[in-house]
């Protein structure tokens, strides 16, 4: 199945071996089980985009389309894919004393989290590429986009997700119309559902990095950053980091930028947070080693986006820390859940456990010393706050009876 060749891109590339791959064909791994990237003709590109021509595009995730694999003559599969903006969070900034403080909240786009980057371009590829079957295991919410762009696009889906997947997510790609399946176990007993199911069920498998789009579509994170902060990139940024594609995604575009001259200032430090109760990174970041040897052997944490004990894209993930002066770092959950309600209570910004990991990682790091004042810090809330559960309400009033309007709280 071959689509016409109307985009930058030149080849994919084993990302262990280097071996090409023809572009514009359906990929999955590479033929030694890696994940496979995406080349462009950077040069080529450069010569006929400019920053000022991006300034006048619309405010939504196509307006980098030059960087993205699909040829330019088909229509994305889009929900309305909006920038997300940078929110300061003053009080937490003057709290943990760092310059500059930016949380990038990715709860404002479709389905409710960044993985709709992802799925946008992956699902658009897969569309023009032939697919009409695809199958994922997730942690919830990669399985929520799929199941929206899927349904969009035309294409069968079917998504595997732990039992104890957080309710409203559940049910959300369920109604999304995805066959949407709960499995008594974790994401890596889900993705060998997928695996051994895939030759019988004719399924294409979007498993996080068995195909090359979904990387593609998170570098619109990066893209979206640089320019927001006028093609200055912070010192550090803090992404919670379960299968690594977002941190796999940012660091290959903003090598991709500085390669075309859009950026010159020492690229951000990347740092991967991750739980006590799961840190397949984190294990090995600290032994300086350069692959995730073994599986995370017991899986105590219940923040779902960090929950994978065995990543395929460790090895990647640990190069970006490296090669980044950046680091990786663990949280505990009573940490994460206590910062989630204080962070919403003093700022009024909503986080979801993932993004509220990250302020916990920021504040543990500057005490370590990791991060300094002087530092300027974009955090990732990865998804909206509201998908996640909340202490009950239940305080009641009766309509119809007198109220004692000085017991309703408030300051005295
Ligand atoms: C809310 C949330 N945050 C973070 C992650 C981890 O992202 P990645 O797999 O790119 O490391 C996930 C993945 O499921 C997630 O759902």
């Amino acid at each position: 199945m071959t689509t016409p060749l109307k985009s930058f891109v030149t080849h994919l590339e084993c990302s262990a071996t280097g071996e090409p791959y023809p572009a514009a064909v359906l990929h999955g791994l590479s033929k030694t089980g890696q994940p496979l990237l995406v080349r462009y003709d950077l040069d080529a590109l450069a010569a006929v985009l400019t920053k000022e021509m991006l300034a006048s595009r619309p405010p939504d995730m196509w307006r980098y389309r030059e960087f993205l694999p699909l040829p330019s003559n088909i229509e994305p599969i889009s929900l309305g894919e909006t920038i997300t903006p940078l929110v300061p969070v003053p009080r937490v900034q003057a709290r943990l004393d760092v310059a500059d403080l930016l949380v990038k909240d990715e709860g404002r786009l479709p389905t409710g989290s960044f993985k709709s980057r992802g799925m946008s371009v992956a699902v658009s590829m897969a569309k023009a590429l032939g697919v009409t079957r695809i199958a994922i295991p997730t942690a919830g919410n990669a399985g929520a986009g799929l199941a929206a762009y899927a349904t969009r696009a035309g294409i069968e889906s079917f998504v595997f997700t732990p039992a104890d997947t957080p309710e409203v997510t559940a049910r959300e790609i369920s109604f999304h119309g995805a066959n949407a399946w709960r499995v008594d176990g974790l994401v890596n007993d889900c993705a060998q559902i997928v695996a051994d199911g895939k030759e019988k069920m004719g399924w294409f498998d979007l498993t996080t990095l068995k195909e090359p789009y979904r990387v593609e579509g998170k570098k619109t994170m990066g893209l979206e950053i640089a320019e927001q902060l006028d093609w200055r990139l912070p010192d550090l940024i803090f992404f919670p980091t379960g299968g690594g594609v977002c941190l796999i995604a940012m660091w290959k575009v903003f090598n991709e930028l500085k390669q075309i001259g859009w950026i010159d200032d020492p690229l951000p430090r990347m740092v991967a947070v991750q739980s006590t109760g799961c840190g397949p990174i984190v294990k090995a970041f600290d032994a300086g080693e350069r692959e995730v040897a073994e599986p995370w052997p017991n899986v105590t944490t219940g923040i779902h986006g960090v929950r994978v004990p065995n990543p395929l894209g460790g090895r990647l993930v640990l190069d970006v820390l490296y090669d980044s002066s950046g680091f990786a770092t663990a949280v505990d959950d009573a940490a994460v859940h206590e910062a989630r309600a204080a962070i919403c209570a003093e700022e009024g910004l909503h986080l979801c456990p993932e993004g509220a990991a990250c302020i916990v990682a920021l504040e543990q790091e500057r005490s370590s010393g990791r991060v300094s004042s002087t530092d300027r810090v974009v955090v990732f809330n990865s998804a909206s706050g509201l998908k996640f559960p909340m202490p009950p309400m239940d305080r009641r009033l009766e309509a119809h009876k007198p109220i004692d309007y000085s017991t309703l709280g408030g300051a005295a």
